[in-house]
């Protein structure tokens, strides 16, 4: 046991005998799987196509990957930094049904990038290093192995490495910052200007060090972007370029972005038919005050044990600060199909950086948003591999989370260094997948996976269960799937779609009818998991696309 685990631990059994419930002195929950020793490259990108694959970027400047490309292909790339012709992938094609996968090509250096699914269900990736840098690299999903990386040269008005993207309302995407620039631009180019500034961005920008790369976006309700960067935020409307609103400094004002990387989620949208739909976003964790510059001493500080919660969407926005059971850098936040926040990865010391962790925090903790403060946090059962600089998580359709990734050295390393490269896929069960639910685990038998859906539309959808079904006890929800990377899911949506009415067919058949949202401000046109959930227990998701 680490001394900050020991410690937080500790403290988390003095919090238990003063606040009940309490949720996080025993870690039972959850379950974890090995799905793949090796995938062949370390999922330093990973984002969920429609189609159930997971498409898997790391970087192509490293030397060879452990997975040749296929029919001896080879890329030859003069401006390589380390290969000039390498005859190995830097991207996968993870097929979850089959737990199997395939080589993609990709042709220049997609090290700390971006992307986007557009309303079509096309991955736009953005940006990179080096000859990536003003990249734009479109992968259109398809069943039968044959597709593959379409690359845009110059597709970038300027290089952008670890920006941040955002699918948009009016279907275009936008592309936040990056290394040294303080602007964002669209794709595709739809106006006479191409580039947009952004002050805030040089403003949140520390001397030394950078913290305020890949910022944390999220689409409000409004239709303006909330970005977080570094220890503060703002509304942006990006349409005519004005800041409306700024939010007060997050308490304890340590940097959360890159490389004092925490983590953020928007938390589920409710009562999306009313006019006045809330928006909270949390950020968790985040590397201390100073942590990079001492960790390249070998000095590494505790992570930031805080989480910040804010309500967006006030006329006097304030923070309200919570503390999890362990501190962490480099997690990720995954929302989970119950309405719940997965915080999973990182390390409880150090920083993000070429081998700047330390302490792995090998437990996920679940957040309840809607529990009491003070029983929100609950330790999950450990794995056993570490996930630290350059990892990743996602949500699948059958509400697993696939964890991939970890490399936290310049090159593939896997002997003689404290936290060798992953190449491994494991999955984690949330405990709403244990068998004992199954009898109120509702199945959705109609409409079919892949059903087009238009704003506003009442639609019905029919499940099975073999237990009793509590009819108020039964909800619909929408999740966006998300681009992850360095410990931020770019799009990451919930939206709570709720329960019309419910009828009850017989023979262990319901259908419960729900409204989808009523404009792309609330939900960008596009595919998403469709969740029945009963008694917090979701059933596996059917996709939607969700049009105009
Ligand atoms: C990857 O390839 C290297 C070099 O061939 C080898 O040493 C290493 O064991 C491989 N790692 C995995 C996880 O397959
Ligand atoms: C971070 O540390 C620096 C140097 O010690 C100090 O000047 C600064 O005020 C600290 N910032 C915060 C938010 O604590």
């Amino acid at each position: 046991m680490s001394s900050t685990f020991a410690l937080s631990f500790l403290l988390s059994l003095l919090l238990c005998f003063t606040l009940q419930p309490c949720f996080f002195i025993s870690a039972t929950g959850g379950s974890w799987e090995l799905l793949q020793k090796s995938v062949g490259v370390s999922a330093m990108h990973m984002q969920l196509l429609n189609n159930d694959r997971v498409i898997i970027l790391d970087r192509t400047d490293y030397g060879p990957s452990n997975l040749s490309l296929p029919n001896g292909e080879c890329r030859n790339d003069p401006n390589d930094k380390t290969l000039k012709v390498d005859c190995t992938a830097h991207s996968v094609e993870y097929d979850v049904q089959s737990n199997t996968f395939r080589a993609l090509m990709v042709q220049t250096n997609t090290w700390c990038s971006s992307g986007a699914v557009t309303a079509d269900g096309r991955l736009i990736q953005t940006g990179g290093f080096n000859d990536g840098e003003k990249r734009i690299r479109i992968f259109t999903p398809c069943n039968d192995g044959t597709c593959d990386w379409v690359e845009v040269p110059n597709g970038l008005a300027v290089p952008r490495w670890y920006a941040c993207d955002h699918i948009l309302p009016d279907g275009r995407q936008i592309i936040i910052g990056g290394r040294k620039q303080f602007s964002y631009e669209f794709y595709p180019k739809t106006t006479a200007q191409k580039l947009f500034n952004l002050p805030f961005l040089s403003d949140t920008n520390d001397p030394g060090v950078e913290n305020n790369l890949y910022p944390f976006v999220h689409l409000n309700v409004d239709g303006n972007l909330f970005i977080f960067a570094n220890n503060r935020a703002i509304l942006l409307d990006y349409v005519n370029n004005i800041v409306v609103k700024t939010y007060p400094v997050i308490p304890g004002a340590e940097a959360r972005n890159y490389p004092s990387s925490g983590s953020a989620v928007l938390l589920p949208l409710k009562n999306i038919q009313a006019g006045d739909v809330e928006a909270e976003v949390l950020i968790c964790g985040g590397g201390s005050n100073g942590s990079y510059t001492q960790s390249l001493k070998n000095i590494f500080l505790p992570a930031l044990d805080t989480c910040g919660r804010i309500k967006i969407t006030d006329s006097d926005p304030q923070w309200v600060m919570e503390t999890m059971p362990q501190g962490r850098v480099m997690g990720d936040m995954i929302l989970l199909p119950d309405g719940n926040v997965l915080i999973i990865n990182g390390a409880g010391a150090g920083s993000a950086g070429w081998e700047q962790g330390r302490e792995p925090v090998l437990s996920p903790v679940i957040y309840r948003p809607d529990n009491l403060m003070g029983s929100r946090f609950e330790i999950q059962n450990p794995t056993t591999i570490p996930r630290m600089y350059h990892s990743t998580a996602v949500l699948l359709r059958d509400g697993r989370v696939l964890v991939g990734g970890s490399n936290p050295h310049a090159y593939d390393t896997f002997t003689g260094v404290l936290f060798p490269t992953e190449l491994s896929l494991e999955a984690f069960s949330p405990d709403y997948l244990n068998t004992q639910f199954d009898n109120i685990r509702p199945t959705i038998v109609a409409p079919v996976n892949q059903r087009t859906l238009f704003y506003g539309q009442k639609q019905k959808f029919r499940f099975s269960c073999t237990g009793p079904v509590i009819q108020s006890e039964v909800v619909v929800m929408l999740v966006a799937p998300s681009f992850t990377t360095h410990s931020f899911s770019q799009n990451q949506r919930l939206l709570v779609l709720g329960n019309n009415r419910m009828v009850v067919i017989g023979n262990g058949f319901y259908d419960v009818e729900a409204t989808m949202p009523p404009s792309p401000v609330l939900a960008p046109s596009g595919f998403y998991l469709l969740y029945v959930i009963h008694q917090g227990i979701p059933s596996q998701a059917i996709w939607i696309h969700l049009q105009r």
